[in-house]
């Protein structure tokens, strides 16, 4: 949608936030790596229009057309010890459904192990974290795609899964609006505990403790998903009782 409030949002971003837009890109996530590496500071965001090479989870890509939806990418950097790579994508996904939420107040926001927000049981927007560690510090280039405006039809083109906010709200959407209002909420969870983050996270998780088959290495099953290990595997039960993690699984309703 151009001509929404994208570019300006830019201008108008919280205290401590370091903005870069741009109208195309290959990936803000390759923008976002090499700032990182010449010292960008923490919450240094990339934000475009258009991505000519956006990328997914697993070597997928990511597709929008310009104008269509919000992209992002944010550094972060992290001291601790061990390093959490899995806080950043939890950090993520809970503010940005909580965004979703705060400016669309009827709709229902879940987050889907492990990085995909969904809307009545489609994909709205995903998660890529990528970290890299120099030693001293975990620095996270966290990605962002939320599908805002897309139309029925472009999104068909994507995946049948997909959906827009427009899609489910009935009204377009200001990408802006919903730029800033993500990284409020980014605000209020990076200062939190993260067993605090983690429970916020564990209350979205779409379809807890309900029957799934999970797909994982080339098998199927049935299982119950539990909840997901600080380490941000998911915890499933079998249908023999027992329990068991994964990080490589994908869950099929
Ligand atoms: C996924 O669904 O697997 C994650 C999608 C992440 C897409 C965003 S769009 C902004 C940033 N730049 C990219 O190339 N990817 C992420």
């Amino acid at each position: 949608m151009a001509g929404d409030g994208l570019a300006q949002a830019l201008q108008a971003l919280p205290p401590d936030w370091h903005g870069h837009y741009f109208d195309v890109v290959d990936s803000t996530q390759d923008e976002a790596r090499a700032a990182a590496g010449l010292g960008a500071p923490a919450r240094s965001i990339f934000v475009a229009d258009y991505q000519r090479a956006g990328r997914g989870r697993q070597g997928r890509s990511w597709l929008a057309g310009p104008g269509d939806a919000l992209m992002l990418s944010i550094v972060f950097r992290e001291r601790a010890t061990p390093p959490r790579p899995w806080r950043w994508t939890s950090l993520a996904s809970v503010a940005l459904a909580e965004a979703i939420l705060e400016l669309l107040p009827d709709l229902n926001p879940a987050i889907k192990w492990p990085n995909d927000v969904l809307l009545n049981d489609r994909k709205v927007a995903g998660i890529l974290a990528e970290t890299t560690s120099d030693g001293e510090q975990l620095v996270a280039v966290v990605g962002v795609g939320v599908n805002v405006n897309g139309a029925p039809a472009d999104l068909e083109r994507v995946s049948t899964a997909a959906t827009s906010l427009r899609n489910v709200a009935g009204q377009s959407v200001d990408r802006g609006q919903v730029l800033l209002t993500l990284l409020r909420r980014i605000d209020f969870w990076y200062a939190k505990p993260w067993p605090e983050l983690h429970g916020a996270w564990l209350a979205r998780l779409w379809r807890r403790g309900q029957r799934l088959r999970l797909l994982d290495l080339g098998t199927e099953e049935e299982v119950v998903v539990l909840g997901a290990e600080l380490d941000g595997s998911l915890r499933v039960r079998l249908a023999d009782g027992t329990e068991r993690h994964t990080t490589t699984g994908e869950l099929i309703s």
